[in-house]
């Protein structure tokens, strides 16, 4: 059976060995070029693995599905917890928002892309490249609401870049971890920005005090992702609070070809994860009964094992 393939993806020649994202993404996009939404001036160029690495890729990606998964759930506080700790002691010593990337993508030197696997030599490139992308999408959408919610918002570089790009807005990192809290604390004292962080518990959307106020917009990062299929009461958070914009920038089983063997891998690790799992189709159902309008939906990339990088923005009608 294949899956749902209403998305758009960005596709390149199977025979184009480099991709320049700089130029190619910006042609996708229709822009001249998207050099104002790229922080760092770092490379964001792409080069295809061989055959035999591809080959040697694939079969890693599927020894790990045969390998024990931790799947998500609760019992993954601490994981997150500790996560998080040592970023935290990591920025309060060196004070470089690189410091929070989240240890567990600094090792990514293999990429997920338009069907085959591909290698960067920017050591930073699978968050240049998604933050490119995000900037892109938050100008066109959520930048026009005063208040932007990250829920899930961890090491809080994706909100902390953000807030110092757009002065104007209010921003909320939203996530269950002290230290993510604790991060946000620091980070303001040391760029003299103004996040507020709260304690927020996505199980039970419905029993925190966060208040929102009109003019509201939120966004995710990879953590939807980690409710698995009890994604139900944050659906209905999203659709009950009449937020301007939603941007979901999640893993999307709904988005692979089970019958494609690069796919039917990622898939199968999504699964093995309990990583989100009919989110999509949910959406697609709303959509049907016009009760959302989808704005954006884009396959784009991912790590070695699957792909989180897609966007999905929408809100309710
Ligand atoms: C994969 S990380 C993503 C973090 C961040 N958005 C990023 O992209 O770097 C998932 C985040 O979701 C948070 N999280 C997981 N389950 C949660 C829950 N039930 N309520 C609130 N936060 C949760 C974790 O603490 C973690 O910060």
């Amino acid at each position: 059976m294949s899956q749902l393939t209403s998305y758009k993806h960005f596709k390149i020649d199977p025979q184009q060995q480099t991709i320049n994202l700089e130029i190619d993404f910006s042609k996708f996009l229709g822009l001249q070029n998207m050099t104002k939404f790229i922080l760092k001036p770092r490379s964001l160029v792409l080069k295809r693995v061989d055959k035999e690495k591809y080959q040697s890729l694939l079969n890693h990606a599927r020894k790990k599905l045969a390998s024990e998964i931790k799947p998500s759930g609760r019992e993954y506080y601490k994981k997150w917890e500790d996560g998080w700790g040592e970023n935290l002691s990591e920025f309060c010593s060196t004070g470089k928002i690189e410091s929070l990337y989240p240890y567990y993508i600094n090792n990514n030197k293999y990429f997920r892309f338009s069907n085959s696997y591909f290698t960067s030599e920017n050591i930073f490139f699978e968050v240049d490249f998604a933050k490119t992308v995000i900037n892109y999408f938050f100008d066109k959408y959520l930048a026009k609401s005063s208040n932007i919610l990250d829920v899930g918002s961890g090491s809080n570089h994706y909100v902390i870049d953000l807030s110092l790009q757009y002065q104007n807005n209010n921003f909320f990192a939203l996530d269950w971890s002290r230290n993510s809290y604790k991060i946000i604390e620091e980070a303001n004292k040391r760029f003299s920005i103004n996040i507020k962080p709260f304690h927020f518990d996505m199980f039970k959307p419905f029993e925190q005090n966060f208040k929102i106020r009109n003019s509201s917009s939120v966004y995710t990062i990879g953590s939807l992702e980690q409710l698995g299929s009890s994604y139900k009461n944050m659906l209905s958070w999203f659709l009950k609070n009449n937020f301007d914009w939603i941007m979901n920038i999640e893993p999307i089983y709904e988005f692979y070809d089970i019958n494609d063997p690069f796919d039917s891998v990622a898939a199968e690790y999504i699964k093995k994860r309990n990583w989100l799992k009919g989110y999509y189709s949910s959406l697609l159902n709303l959509e049907k009964a016009g009760d959302i309008e989808i704005l954006e939906r884009l396959r784009l990339f991912g790590s070695l094992y699957h792909e989180t990088y897609n966007f999905i923005i929408w809100r309710k009608v």
